[in-house]
């Protein structure tokens, strides 16, 4: 699907990948709604977006608002033609120490809030007769490795939650996909969450050596034009090799997670 004169909702656009999104999809002629937590970074974005864009702020853990923000899209443009759920908070702990708070917040945040605003998107687009649903996964929804049970267990159940719509939508005209990044260089770690829901504020390495934002959305909008199912990413040797042994060597993968030296 071309994103000129369409309307695409990315949530988590205040920063990183989504920010990057957003003006990709204004350079290519999309009309964007921006959301995140953050209002005041979302209205400095629409001052360099100009007029085909809309500030919604909204929290993907806050589902109590999620229905006023699809009306307000609906009442601006009269239609929803792509949503990239791509908001996410990581983790940097152990299991045995995190709290349930935080192993409550990613999930909403990475799961719940999503495939909440998915539903009530996609009753919409039914009626259109089309549309795109897009979910920004990562190489964790893949395999897990230490530090990330919870972030893992977010992604992958994603990736269950994107199978089946695809095959639920495919008959109204609506494409699923899931975005597969491996390193792209954001604040994601300096936002990840320790065992007791502070930031770990550290930049990781692999972030820092990852590709760039503004590239990672060139690589996205090239995907949907294409309506790929997966679109993956910011891969370096070690996930590509990870990917391959997760998929036809898993035990040989878990063994190898033990020993695994993981920031
Ligand atoms: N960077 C990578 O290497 C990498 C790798 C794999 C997967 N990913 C995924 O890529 C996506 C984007 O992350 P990023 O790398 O761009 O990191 P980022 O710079 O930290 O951006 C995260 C975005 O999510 C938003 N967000 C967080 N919690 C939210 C909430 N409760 N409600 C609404 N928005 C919320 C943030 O906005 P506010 O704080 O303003 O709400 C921000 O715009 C995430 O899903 C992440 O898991 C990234």
């Amino acid at each position: 699907m071309e994103v000129k004169d369409k309307v695409v909702w990315i949530t988590g656009a205040s920063s990183g990948i989504g920010e990057a999104l957003a003006y990709q999809v204004s350079r290519e002629g999309g009309r964007v709604v921006l959301s995140a937590r953050n209002e005041e970074k979302l209205i400095a974005m629409a001052k360099d977006l100009g007029d085909d864009c809309l500030v919604l702020p909204l929290d993907m853990s806050c589902w109590d608002s999620f229905p006023a923000a699809v009306e307000r899209v609906l009442e601006k443009w009269g239609r929803i033609d792509i949503l990239i759920n791509n908001a996410g908070i990581s983790q940097r702990s152990l299991v045995a120490e995190t709290e349930i708070s935080v192993v409550e917040k990613i999930m909403i945040t990475n799961y719940v809030g999503p495939a909440g605003l998915t539903g009530l998107v996609i009753p919409h687009m039914m009626e259109q007769k089309g549309g795109y649903c897009l979910f920004v996964s990562s190489v964790a929804g893949k395999f897990a490795t230490p530090l990330r049970s919870t972030y893992a267990a977010s992604k992958m159940a994603l990736q269950g939650f994107t199978d089946a719509l695809r095959a639920e939508v495919y008959p109204y005209g609506i494409r699923v996909s899931l975005i597969v990044p491996g390193f792209v260089k954001t604040a994601i770690s300096l936002n990840a969450l320790e065992g007791k829901g502070n930031k770990h504020d550290k930049m990781d390495p692999n972030q820092e050596g990852g590709i760039s934002p503004e590239k990672a959305a060139r690589i996205i909008i090239r995907g949907i034009v294409r309506e790929k199912r997966e679109i993956l990413l910011g891969m370096v040797p070690k996930t590509r090799f990870a990917l391959f042994l997760s998929r036809f060597f898993p035990g040989l993968l878990a063994r190898m997670m033990r020993t695994a030296r993981v920031t």
